[in-house]
């Protein structure tokens, strides 16, 4: 664990209560994930039960209790990305990046997540990666999508 990582990530919040989840996403961006270590020692750091520490990393989507790629992969699966073959531009994403949804590359280039809509319904289907949002995408466009990402 990254101890000297995780008391400069407290430092920068002069208290802890009511800033849970402001740690938490601290920590979410430093190490791409919430590790376990790094929970256990934020809980005894602050004396908040790891219990509700776990509790509010699993209800919020942000947050992964797993190592996540460095590009996380969103595609849009709401009905009306559905309706416009979302399902095909999933496909493509899997074939190419050979994982399945809740996993990542090898090289922890990228994750792939699934969401049930975005408020982009007149892209649809509409794929996010990262913070940049892709409207109206084919199957043949993810090669050059993944691409700009790939480094
Ligand atoms: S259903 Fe995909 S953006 Fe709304």
């Amino acid at each position: 664990m990254d101890v000297a990582a995780m008391d400069a990530i407290l430092a920068k919040f002069p208290t802890i209560r009511g800033n849970l989840i402001g740690i938490l996403h601290e920590m979410q961006s430093h190490f791409n994930y919430l590790p376990e270590e790094d929970l256990r020692y934020l809980s005894k750091k602050t004396q908040i039960p790891i219990t509700q520490i776990y509790s509010i990393a699993n209800f919020y989507n942000r947050f992964s209790l797993k190592p996540k790629g460095k590009n996380t992969v969103c595609v849009c699966l709401g009905t009306a990305c559905h309706v416009k073959g979302a399902e095909r531009v999933m496909d493509e994403i899997k074939a190419q990046l050979k994982v399945d949804v809740g996993e990542s590359t090898d090289d922890m280039q990228f994750s792939l997540e699934e969401v049930r809509c975005i408020g982009a319904c007149s892209l649809a289907p509409a794929v996010v990666v990262n913070e940049e949002t892709y409207g109206q995408v084919a199957p043949k466009q993810i090669h050059g999508i993944l691409q700009k990402f790939k480094k």
